[in-house]
């Protein structure tokens, strides 16, 4: 397993791409499925996440392969319906081929996600979406195990906002007999992007990016090629590592970024004290002299990302003054806390509210990841901690971020990968 050996204290400046989006793409991947034939989908990132829905996508028949930085995706044979727990456990988000699979083929056997590194990760609101569509759906020996006829449009209120399970009842839906709507749908980029994408492949769905779908089902689809948005919080984490790190009189420059997709982050930065400018495709941020204590409380999209807390902590880690981190999406979330208070935070933890007292400075020492954005807030603190951090088993980032180390050493940040057996 490697680990990250981070020498703090180095400032940032200098510019830097945002990659694609790897939550739109881990939806846009199993959209193949629901037409045959091939599809480009441009600007996909290279990332373990990808590799593993590319792997369960190819046991069911599809042909996956990279070009540049597309992958182009052959649907035309679909041999299997079934997604075993093998691939599931590493990765939650295969539970996507779910509606894809009972919308066109009327079949599928989805192994139960595992919870993850924070808790329980439910996915009632997947099956009772399905099932109200039409499908037979029974839950036994760990699986999802759906049979239909042709699913009929009906009428849905999901009771939590959620992105996977607003995702997986559109794709489902959209071959339905009949008009489905669909109530407190999630309207986070990522759903929007897949949206978009059942569009170009002759899909008829009204409300895209909003949070009420009406989607009236065709007969067939056709593939489509499609350009990946990019990754809004791949980006809020670069802009967070700049106002902990960079240089008091310098800048750090966020191209291929979507500044509208981004605005809860960039507002709270300069509410921090930061210095942002924003372009059509591009932030720039000159970082704080001094970082101000500012509360947030992560909320569905457009409020504050629950996938950007844990950065949020890092940062007011060393802000002037105490802040309040509320996370109101999973109250859980907080196995980064124990690894940043070794690193000499001072944040306690009371049920799903974070309460972070600024340090004067972060001392370094040796921490261990426990999920892709815990891992991503130690990074960020190791940059500002004084002497040396490890961060171990960046396994976990490496499922969510393209070459962070290398992104991060292009704009003077001290970080080098160690492979290794032991860490
Ligand atoms: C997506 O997960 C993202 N993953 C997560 O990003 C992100 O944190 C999350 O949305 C929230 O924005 C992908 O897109 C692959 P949800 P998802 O269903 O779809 C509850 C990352 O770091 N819920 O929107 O699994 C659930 O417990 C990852 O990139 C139910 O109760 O999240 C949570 O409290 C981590 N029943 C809330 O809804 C269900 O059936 C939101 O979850 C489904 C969800």
């Amino acid at each position: 397993m490697d680990k990250f050996v981070i020498r703090g204290g180095k400032t940032l400046s200098g510019t830097v791409q945002a990659s694609g989006a790897k939550n739109a793409t881990l939806a846009l991947m199993p959209a193949t499925l629901l037409a045959p034939g091939s599809y480009t989908l441009h600007h996909t990132p290279e990332l373990r996440d990808v590799t593993t829905m590319s792997r369960l996508l190819e046991t069911m028949g599809l042909k996956i392969e990279r070009v540049d930085d597309a992958l182009r995706i052959d649907s035309s044979v679909v041999s299997s319906y079934e997604a075993p727990y093998e691939h599931v456990k590493k990765m939650r988000a295969s539970i996507y081929v779910l509606g894809p699979l009972v919308g066109r083929f009327g079949q599928a056997d989805v192994s139960l996600p595992g919870g993850c590194a924070w808790g329980p990760r439910p996915v009632n609101l997947h099956i009772e979406g399905l099932r109200k569509l039409g499908a037979q759906i029974d839950v036994e020996g760990g699986y999802i195990r759906a049979r239909a006829k042709r699913l009929k449009g009906a009428r849905i209120v999901f009771d939590v906002s959620s992105v996977g399970a607003t995702g997986n009842v559109m794709m489902a839906a959209v071959l339905a007999q009949g008009t489905t709507i669909i109530d407190n749908a999630a309207m986070e980029p990522e759903i929007a992007a897949l949206g978009d994408l059942l569009l170009k492949m002759g899909a008829r769905i009204h409300g895209v990016g909003t949070n009420h779908l009406e989607i009236e089902g065709v007969d067939t689809l056709h593939p489509a090629d499609f350009v990946t948005i990019p990754d809004r919080i791949e980006t809020g984490t670069l802009l967070v590592a700049a106002a902990l790190a960079g240089k008091r009189d310098g800048k750090v420059r966020v191209e291929h970024c979507n500044p509208a997709h981004l605005s809860a982050v960039t507002t709270k930065l300069e509410d921090v004290g930061a210095r942002l400018t924003l372009g059509k495709d591009f932030i720039e941020i000159v970082p704080p002299e001094v970082i101000q204590p500012v509360n947030i409380t992560t909320s569905i999209y457009s409020g504050f990302p629950t996938d950007m807390q844990a950065q949020w902590i890092a940062l007011m880690s060393l802000a002037r003054g105490a802040s309040i981190v509320t996370e109101t999406i999973y109250g859980d979330r907080f196995m980064h806390v124990p690894e940043l208070v070794r690193l000499g935070a001072n944040i306690t933890v009371k049920e799903n509210i974070a309460t972070v007292v600024g340090v004067e400075k972060l001392t370094g020492a040796k921490v261990m990841s426990t999920d892709l954005r815990a891992s991503a807030s130690l990074i960020l603190a190791g940059l500002a901690a004084e002497g040396e951090t490890e961060v171990l088993r960046v396994y976990h980032l490496d499922r969510g971020y393209e070459r962070i180390e290398q992104k991060l050493s292009r704009l003077g940040a001290q970080i080098e990968r160690v492979s290794g057996e032991e860490f």
